[in-house]
């Protein structure tokens, strides 16, 4: 009989920097944009399109995929007993490469999230929710365009889908030409009408571009912004601060307490965007254990380059004017009528 060498007891394998990677910082600016999006997703809003947009690197995708999870974890009980319920997906708007935004790839991908087997028979699609049976399409030919594109509205609806989120929804401007961006958008708000789900377009400040398309349209939108934690801002440079500090804490074997200290710093190189200071500190982390321990060094190489910073700044500065108008709401003064005197103020 082999005597197995006595175990040595376990100790805590500490974490490596790829931990920072699976690390979901409920931050501020998160918990925001999350309120604001729970408090406009409901059954029945005029609010058909939402838009949240911000800088690369805020950590929208992050923020999406959390929306999402969310939604699934607060409906379990239903999708138990119902087991064709989805009351979410999360789609990233395909970057096909050509001049059109291929909405065959899109219906694809969003039909894979809902469930529905492609590669299954052509003839049958969506569930019946009564038998639970597939059922056959009626009259529309199912590979074609205009076939995937009801049994996205059919499967929304079965599927008793509360919102879709299209993460990259730039790329559907980008790749449209501008006459044609109108008629893709109204694609879009038919599609959530008739599959009675929200959409949530999620990307970068060219996203909002849809907003000024056209009044009717404009009048279902609403945006939401995503925005970075502003280095003018108190409120802000203390919820950028919290970031660090929980960032640190997750490695402590790396960094020990030393890292806080260049909060200040990390805001100003990252330009107050959590996703991007995720990024930059995984870095430092890989090069600090491939070095064998922690200095600044590790954190100089990390750091985002001047022409990289730059050109980022650029992006957000253009984009931040021409978003603003269209996140500033003013009540119009309200004209109070002069009080009557009463004949016993009289
Ligand atoms: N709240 C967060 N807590 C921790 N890490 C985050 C958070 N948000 C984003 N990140 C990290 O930052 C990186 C970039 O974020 P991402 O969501 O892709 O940004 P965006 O979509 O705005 O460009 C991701 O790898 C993610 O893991
Ligand atoms: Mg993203």
């Amino acid at each position: 009989m082999i005597h197995k060498p006595s175990q040595p007891a376990l100790t805590p394998v500490p974490a490596s920097a790829e931990s920072l990677l699976n690390l979901r910082i409920k931050h501020t600016r998160i918990k925001q944009v999350i309120d604001e999006l729970n408090t406009l997703i409901y059954p029945g809003s005029q609010d058909s399109i939402l838009l949240v947009i911000g800088p690369t690197g805020a950590g929208k995708t992050t923020l999406a995929r959390y929306m999402v999870e969310q939604a699934l974890e607060g409906a379990t009980s239903e999708m138990n007993k119902d087991a064709g319920l989805i009351p979410a997906v999360y789609v990233e708007a395909p970057s096909s490469g050509e001049d059109d935004f291929s909405w065959r790839l899109f219906y694809t991908q969003a039909l894979a999230e809902l469930g529905e087997d492609l590669s299954a028979p052509k003839v049958a699609y969506g569930i019946d929710p009564t038998t639970g049976k597939m059922v056959r399409p009626r009259g529309i030919s199912p590979g074609g365009l205009a076939g995937l594109r009801t049994a996205v509205e059919r499967c929304l609806k079965e599927r008793d889908t509360r919102f879709v989120v299209i993460d990259e929804a730039a790329h559907i401007i980008r790749q449209t030409r501008r006459s044609r961006l109108e008629i893709q958008l109204d694609t879009l708000k038919s599609l959530a009408n008739k599959g009675c789900s929200q959409i949530v377009m999620v990307g970068s400040y060219d996203l909002y571009q849809l907003v000024s398309l056209s009044g009717q349209l404009a009048r279902r939108i609403h945006v939401v912004h995503c925005e970075r934690y502003r280095q003018d801002r108190p409120e802000d440079v203390l919820a950028f601060t919290a970031c660090v500090q929980k960032f640190q804490s997750v490695l402590p074997h790396v960094w020990g307490d030393q890292l806080v200290q260049y909060a200040q710093a990390l805001h100003e190189n990252t330009l107050g965007c959590v996703g991007t200071l995720s990024s930059v500190l995984t870095r430092a982390a890989r090069f600090a254990e491939a070095d064998g321990r922690w200095t600044v060094k590790a954190l100089e190489r990390a750091l985002l380059t001047d022409a990289q910073r730059t050109r980022i700044l650029e992006e957000i500065l253009e984009g931040e004017a021409a978003i603003n108008p269209s996140l500033t709401r003013n009540l119009p003064p309200i004209k109070t009528a002069k009080p009557h005197r009463t004949r016993e103020a009289a």
